[in-house]
């Protein structure tokens, strides 16, 4: 599994303010999507493309054109969702599937609940984006969930991630075709399973707590 931890100031920047816990919902969410956007341009570097013929005033030229079947996009609900606009400003022909994983408070084990995902995935390039990579469960249910369809080319995108999730992930995919790419690799979890500096609950701080 290729992991590539995105090395720029201004990704630094924005999940410093990200982490700092009197940062407000609205602001969150902002950066959020600044965030998933400056690191869709890094995953989306191997986006499927066929060449196009195109006449500019000039003359005529060559081109690229995103391929079909078009890439499909899929939030792990609920967090996920804070970074579903910041990645469909990059790629506005994607198709958007939802997936509901949530992980048992005192298990810390993923399960789903909620799935609207094309039961065919054949040949799709996909795009998994979950915030946060703790123990890797709910990234790997997910992966899982879309190999299982048919899907030949998965890139997981999260904002930070523990070792010790990143580790799970890639024993678990071993030689499929899989890439993550992270904001940042934070130092470890802690033992309720939050990472640790992280930013506390994602889900929490875009919508709320529910409880
Ligand atoms: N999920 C979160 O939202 N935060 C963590 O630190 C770990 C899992």
């Amino acid at each position: 599994m290729r992991v590539t931890i995105a090395d720029h100031p201004l990704i630094t920047h924005k999940l410093t303010v990200l982490r700092d816990k009197n940062t407000s919902s609205p602001v969150f969410r902002q950066l959020v999507e600044e965030l998933v956007t400056l690191l869709a341009y890094e995953a989306t570097r191997e986006v499927r493309t066929e060449s196009v013929e195109i006449e500019t005033p000039v003359t005529a030229t060559t081109g690229l054109k995103l391929s079909k079947p078009k890439p499909i996009i899929v939030p792990v609900l609920r967090a996920g969702l804070g970074m579903l606009e910041g990645i469909i400003k990059l790629l506005p022909t994607a198709q958007v599937g939802f997936l509901g994983i949530k992980r048992d408070e005192e298990t810390l084990q993923p399960y789903t609940y909620a799935n609207r995902l094309p039961e065919d995935l054949n040949g799709r390039q996909v795009y998994i984006i979950d915030p946060m990579l703790a123990t890797g469960g709910t990234l790997i249910d997910s992966i899982d969930y879309v190999l299982e369809r048919g899907a030949t080319d998965v890139t997981a995108i999260c904002l930070i991630g523990a070792p010790e999730g990143v580790e799970a992930v890639r024993k678990h995919v071993a030689d499929r075709k899989v890439s993550l790419v992270l904001g940042a690799l934070d130092e470890k979890l802690n033992e309720v399973g939050y990472i640790v500096p992280g930013l506390g609950d994602a889900g929490d701080r875009l919508y709320g707590s529910v409880n």
